[in-house]
């Protein structure tokens, strides 16, 4: 049974007030101090005893509260915002907030576009992609790679997911969900949520009205011109001008074409930078892309390691939330919690815990030939249970086909000076990327770095 360190008064406010300013920095800095398992109480309106959050950073119990979504729920990818039935609350309706068996109804029509064998068949069209767009990268001076990599994996998510064509619709429809995603985790629309000019939480409905409105416009084009086995047609249901409501479907669309790119481009945004930062790691990962010899379309042995050693170091989704259904009791701890109290699972921490070694804080690809099958089901990348990411392994194929294209064409080294800044929304990714992009002579070094993104990984300073 593991012992909370249980946080009241005065304490839990600062540590509250801490998470809202930064949450990513603010759960490690608590778990440093606190240790695994944190239970913060605070004062809340209209409940005598209070509220809680309980920070989790425990492989055993987050997995235990994945397992029993009865018991703890999913509360939504971001904060509730706005009056009921307007659009920022209607787009938080998909896959995510769905439970039972809509919720599994919804996860069979993502699941159908992501099977095994879908898959397969993709690698060489994703392969295709990924040489044209990293092909049409400019070399020579200073580039922010941030856009670059946002629109190579948009276009593979439109066009491989959702059958799409038209990508400047696509891209129109990415930008302004990006938009939004980011202004719903604003921290001033939350705390002044007025409606008056110039306040963020303004913007942020506006917002929510626009993307709303360019997601009817996308599934409306599609009804025009239907097509077949995607997941767009899926949500369509199969019947151009069916009678499924077109705000559930907008809402679908924002979960799952968001969580599609937004997840991808972080992550491919950190491995670049990490191997970029990593001469010995770069240079490892080029010899295996020479060296290869199966022509499966896999990437080699040391470029999978590479990427779940950056996937594991900076999780582009650092933590799921859930909460308690009625009066349960968390997993292996005395905690009683009531409804409503808010449950952390801590993923970025667990990721970094002593079960991957010794050095866990350092990026170490070669340390996945050293772990056993434990390490791979304590890691916390893709969630877990029966709401556990469905896009796993198309990530993995496009993440080994994206690195491939890049490495062999690119020599990617930071500016000089480069601040690396980070952005929390429902990822945590990189806000910009200086790099200078040469042709790839294996001349790999890395570059001092300094900004806040040190302070989620040490290991990009260089
Ligand atoms: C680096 C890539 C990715 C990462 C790190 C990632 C991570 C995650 C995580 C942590 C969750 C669960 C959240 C929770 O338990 O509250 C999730 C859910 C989900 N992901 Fe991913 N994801 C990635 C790529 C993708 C891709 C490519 C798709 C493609 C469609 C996708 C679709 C979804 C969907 C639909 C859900 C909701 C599942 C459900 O509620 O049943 N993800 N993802």
């Amino acid at each position: 049974m593991t012992e909370p360190v249980r946080l009241e008064g005065l304490a839990a406010l600062s540590a509250m007030a801490e998470l809202r300013s930064g949450f990513v920095r603010a759960v490690q800095k608590i778990h440093a101090q606190h240790g695994a398992l944190v239970s913060l109480s605070y004062p809340r309106h209209g409940r005598a005893d209070g509220g809680r959050v309980i920070l989790v950073a425990d492989s055993g119990i987050a997995h235990a509260v994945l397992m029993d979504p009865a018991r703890f729920r999913t509360s939504g990818v971001y904060p509730r915002l706005g009056p009921a039935g307007c659009p920022h609350r209607r787009l938080r309706e998909g896959i995510i907030l769905a439970n039972g068996q809509a919720h599994a109804a919804q996860r069979r029509q993502v699941m159908s576009s992501l099977v095994p064998a879908l898959i397969e068949a993709m690698r060489p069209r994703i392969a295709e992609i990924c040489r044209e767009e990293t092909d049409a990268w400019p070399s020579g001076d200073v580039v922010d790679l941030t856009p670059l990599v946002k629109r190579l994996l948009r276009r593979i998510s439109l066009e491989l997911l959702f059958n799409e064509t038209d990508l400047e619709l696509g891209h129109e429809v990415g930008s302004a969900l990006e938009r939004h995603a980011a202004l719903a985790f604003s921290l001033p629309a939350v705390l002044l949520p007025f409606d008056l000019p110039g306040f963020q939480y303004g913007h942020l409905m506006r917002q929510a009205e626009r993307v709303e409105a360019v997601l009817l416009r996308w599934i409306r084009e599609r009804r025009k011109h239907p097509s077949q086995d995607d997941l767009l047609s899926r949500l369509l249901g199969d019947a151009p001008g069916g009678a499924i409501d077109e705000a559930d479907i907008a809402s679908q669309l924002w979960t799952v074409y968001g969580a599609s790119f937004h997840t991808m481009s972080a992550a491919l945004g950190w491995l670049v930078l990490l191997l970029a930062q990593h001469p010995d790691e770069a240079q490892r990962v080029l010899e295996s892309f020479a060296e290869r010899t199966d022509r499966d379309g896999r990437p080699p042995r040391a470029a999978h390691e590479a990427i779940l050693e950056a996937l594991r170091l900076v999780s582009p989704v650092p933590f799921q939330i859930r909460q308690a259904v009625g009066e349960v009791t968390l997993p292996d701890t005395p905690i009683q919690l009531q409804d409503h109290d808010v449950v952390v699972l801590s993923a970025l921490v667990i990721n970094r815990g002593p079960t991957f070694g010794p050095d866990p804080m350092a990026f170490r690809p070669g340390r996945w030939r050293e772990l056993d099958a434990a390490a791979h089901a304590e890691l916390l990348v893709f969630s877990g249970g029966p709401r556990a990411c469905p896009g796993r392994a198309f990530t993995f194929a496009v993440l080994g086909a994206a690195l491939e294209a890049v490495w062999r064409t690119w020599r990617v080294r930071l500016a000089p000076g480069a601040q690396l800044e980070y952005r929390t929304s429902i990822t945590v990714s990189a806000r910009r990327l200086p790099v200078t992009l040469s042709p790839q002579d294996g001349a790999f070094a890395s570059v001092r770095a300094k900004g806040p993104a040190l302070h989620i990984a040490e290991a990009l300073r260089g």
